[in-house]
Protein backbone atom coordinates (compact mmCIF):
# COMPACT_ATOMS: atom_id res chain seq x y z
CA UNK A 1 0.00 0.00 0.00
CA UNK A 2 1.29 3.73 -0.91
CA UNK A 3 0.27 7.12 0.24
CA UNK A 4 -0.74 8.83 -3.25
CA UNK A 5 0.24 12.55 -3.73
CA UNK A 6 -3.28 14.33 -3.79
CA UNK A 7 -3.91 16.77 -6.63
CA UNK A 8 -4.56 20.27 -6.11
CA UNK A 9 -7.36 22.50 -7.28
CA UNK A 10 -6.42 24.06 -11.27
CA UNK A 11 -5.50 20.54 -11.77
CA UNK A 12 -7.64 19.39 -14.76
CA UNK A 13 -8.28 15.55 -13.55
CA UNK A 14 -10.43 17.18 -10.87
CA UNK A 15 -12.82 18.96 -13.36
CA UNK A 16 -13.22 16.06 -15.36
CA UNK A 17 -16.21 13.47 -15.17
CA UNK A 18 -14.78 10.32 -13.73
CA UNK A 19 -15.51 6.95 -15.52
CA UNK A 20 -17.03 4.17 -14.18
CA UNK A 21 -15.96 0.79 -14.46
CA UNK A 22 -17.02 -2.49 -15.47
CA UNK A 23 -17.35 -4.96 -12.63
CA UNK A 24 -14.86 -6.88 -14.37
CA UNK A 25 -12.17 -3.75 -14.22
CA UNK A 26 -13.72 -3.22 -10.51
CA UNK A 27 -12.30 -6.64 -9.48
CA UNK A 28 -9.12 -6.13 -11.35
CA UNK A 29 -5.83 -6.69 -8.66
CA UNK A 30 -4.92 -3.10 -10.44
CA UNK A 31 -8.01 -1.47 -9.58
CA UNK A 32 -8.25 -3.08 -5.97
CA UNK A 33 -4.86 -2.07 -4.82
CA UNK A 34 -5.55 1.50 -5.99
CA UNK A 35 -8.31 1.31 -3.64
CA UNK A 36 -6.53 0.27 -0.62
CA UNK A 37 -4.35 2.84 -2.19
CA UNK A 38 -6.86 5.27 -1.42
CA UNK A 39 -8.10 4.67 1.74
CA UNK A 40 -4.60 4.52 3.03
CA UNK A 41 -3.95 8.51 1.45
CA UNK A 42 -7.26 9.33 2.82
CA UNK A 43 -6.26 8.27 6.61
CA UNK A 44 -3.06 9.74 6.41
CA UNK A 45 -4.11 13.21 4.96
CA UNK A 46 -7.22 13.04 7.79
CA UNK A 47 -10.01 13.16 5.15
CA UNK A 48 -13.58 12.55 5.95
CA UNK A 49 -13.57 11.30 2.09
CA UNK A 50 -11.26 10.84 -0.72
CA UNK A 51 -12.02 10.12 -4.49
CA UNK A 52 -10.32 8.99 -7.20
CA UNK A 53 -9.83 11.89 -8.96
CA UNK A 54 -8.13 13.14 -6.22
CA UNK A 55 -5.42 11.63 -6.63
CA UNK A 56 -5.13 11.41 -10.36
CA UNK A 57 -7.25 8.43 -11.60
CA UNK A 58 -10.26 9.62 -13.27
CA UNK A 59 -12.56 6.45 -12.11
CA UNK A 60 -15.74 6.78 -10.14
CA UNK A 61 -14.47 5.78 -6.68
CA UNK A 62 -14.39 7.25 -3.75
CA UNK A 63 -14.19 6.43 0.13
CA UNK A 64 -15.55 8.32 3.30
CA UNK A 65 -14.70 7.33 6.78
CA UNK A 66 -14.95 9.62 10.14
CA UNK A 67 -13.83 8.30 13.44
CA UNK A 68 -13.08 11.11 15.60
CA UNK A 69 -11.59 13.17 12.73
CA UNK A 70 -9.19 15.66 13.94
CA UNK A 71 -9.92 18.38 10.81
CA UNK A 72 -13.52 17.86 11.69
CA UNK A 73 -13.84 16.79 14.88
CA UNK A 74 -18.15 17.91 14.68
CA UNK A 75 -18.61 14.92 12.15
CA UNK A 76 -20.23 12.16 13.31
CA UNK A 77 -18.04 9.12 12.92
CA UNK A 78 -18.99 7.10 9.72
CA UNK A 79 -17.54 3.36 9.04
CA UNK A 80 -15.03 3.32 6.32
CA UNK A 81 -17.63 3.15 3.04
CA UNK A 82 -16.07 2.89 -0.76
CA UNK A 83 -18.52 3.78 -2.93
CA UNK A 84 -18.20 2.40 -6.97
CA UNK A 85 -20.44 4.20 -9.87
CA UNK A 86 -22.36 6.10 -7.32
CA UNK A 87 -25.56 7.91 -8.15
CA UNK A 88 -26.93 10.11 -5.93
CA UNK A 89 -30.66 10.92 -4.96
CA UNK A 90 -31.89 13.84 -2.88
CA UNK A 91 -35.26 12.46 -0.39
CA UNK A 92 -36.42 15.74 0.23
CA UNK A 93 -35.99 19.51 -0.10
CA UNK A 94 -34.45 20.43 2.86
CA UNK A 95 -30.92 22.00 3.20
CA UNK A 96 -28.18 23.31 4.96
CA UNK A 97 -25.05 25.52 4.24
CA UNK A 98 -22.53 23.82 5.88
CA UNK A 99 -18.57 24.73 6.07
CA UNK A 100 -16.67 22.62 3.79
CA UNK A 101 -13.11 22.16 3.21
CA UNK A 102 -11.27 19.88 0.62
CA UNK A 103 -7.82 18.03 0.42
CA UNK A 104 -7.75 19.86 -2.79
CA UNK A 105 -8.35 22.94 -1.93
CA UNK A 106 -5.44 23.57 0.67
CA UNK A 107 -6.30 26.64 3.64
CA UNK A 108 -9.75 27.55 2.55
CA UNK A 109 -13.42 26.86 3.41
CA UNK A 110 -16.55 28.03 2.91
CA UNK A 111 -19.94 27.65 3.55
CA UNK A 112 -22.07 25.34 0.60
CA UNK A 113 -25.69 24.49 0.72
CA UNK A 114 -26.33 20.89 1.24
CA UNK A 115 -28.99 17.97 1.32
CA UNK A 116 -29.74 16.60 4.69
CA UNK A 117 -31.10 13.59 3.48
CA UNK A 118 -29.42 11.44 0.51
CA UNK A 119 -29.50 8.37 -1.09
CA UNK A 120 -26.67 7.03 -2.61
CA UNK A 121 -26.87 4.00 -4.78
CA UNK A 122 -23.25 2.24 -5.98
CA UNK A 123 -21.26 -0.88 -6.08
CA UNK A 124 -18.96 -1.40 -3.02
CA UNK A 125 -15.75 -2.97 -3.99
CA UNK A 126 -16.16 -6.60 -4.27
CA UNK A 127 -18.83 -5.19 -6.88
CA UNK A 128 -21.87 -5.89 -4.88
CA UNK A 129 -24.78 -3.09 -4.98
CA UNK A 130 -25.10 -0.88 -2.04
CA UNK A 131 -27.98 1.36 -1.06
CA UNK A 132 -27.21 3.63 1.87
CA UNK A 133 -28.98 7.26 3.36
CA UNK A 134 -27.23 9.61 4.68
CA UNK A 135 -28.35 12.84 6.64
CA UNK A 136 -27.31 15.76 8.17
CA UNK A 137 -23.50 16.27 8.20
CA UNK A 138 -22.91 12.94 6.74
CA UNK A 139 -25.18 13.75 3.75
CA UNK A 140 -22.96 16.73 3.34
CA UNK A 141 -20.17 14.68 3.04
CA UNK A 142 -21.04 12.11 0.45
CA UNK A 143 -22.45 14.95 -1.37
CA UNK A 144 -18.66 16.49 -1.96
CA UNK A 145 -17.34 13.40 -2.81
CA UNK A 146 -20.26 12.33 -5.03
CA UNK A 147 -19.17 15.83 -7.00
CA UNK A 148 -15.78 14.84 -7.03
CA UNK A 149 -16.75 12.04 -9.47
CA UNK A 150 -18.29 14.69 -11.59
CA UNK A 151 -15.57 17.41 -11.82
CA UNK A 152 -17.00 19.62 -9.10
CA UNK A 153 -15.36 21.36 -6.42
CA UNK A 154 -17.48 22.62 -3.33
CA UNK A 155 -16.11 26.24 -4.48
CA UNK A 156 -18.16 25.57 -6.87
CA UNK A 157 -20.93 25.10 -4.70
CA UNK A 158 -20.67 28.19 -2.50
CA UNK A 159 -23.17 30.61 -2.65
CA UNK A 160 -21.83 34.08 -0.78
CA UNK A 161 -17.94 34.53 -1.77
CA UNK A 162 -18.15 36.35 1.47
CA UNK A 163 -18.34 33.00 3.69
CA UNK A 164 -14.31 31.56 2.15
CA UNK A 165 -11.91 31.77 4.93
CA UNK A 166 -8.73 30.13 6.10
CA UNK A 167 -8.71 27.52 8.07
CA UNK A 168 -6.92 29.56 10.94
CA UNK A 169 -9.29 32.63 10.50
CA UNK A 170 -12.54 29.92 10.42
CA UNK A 171 -10.90 28.71 13.82
CA UNK A 172 -10.50 32.32 15.13
CA UNK A 173 -13.97 34.02 13.71
CA UNK A 174 -16.45 31.15 12.85
CA UNK A 175 -15.11 27.87 13.96
CA UNK A 176 -17.81 28.15 17.20
CA UNK A 177 -20.93 29.64 16.07
CA UNK A 178 -20.13 26.73 13.24
CA UNK A 179 -19.74 24.21 16.11
CA UNK A 180 -23.43 24.96 17.54
CA UNK A 181 -25.21 25.06 14.25
CA UNK A 182 -23.32 21.55 13.22
CA UNK A 183 -24.65 20.05 16.84
CA UNK A 184 -27.91 21.60 15.95
CA UNK A 185 -27.97 19.50 12.59
CA UNK A 186 -26.55 16.15 13.75
CA UNK A 187 -29.28 16.65 16.54
CA UNK A 188 -32.09 16.84 14.23
CA UNK A 189 -31.42 14.64 11.11
CA UNK A 190 -29.34 12.42 13.07
CA UNK A 191 -25.85 12.43 11.21
NI1 LIG B 1 -12.81 17.16 -1.48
Amino acid sequence: MAVLPIRMIGDPVLRRPAERLSPERLASAEVQAFIDDLVETMKAANGAGLAAPQVGRSWAIAAVHVQDNPRYPYKPNVPLTIFVNPTLTPLDDETALLYEGCLSVPDLRGRVPRHMAVQVDALDRHGQPIRLTARGLTAGTFQHEFDHLEGRLFVDRVVDASTLCTWDNFDRFHREAFVAEARAIVQRYGG
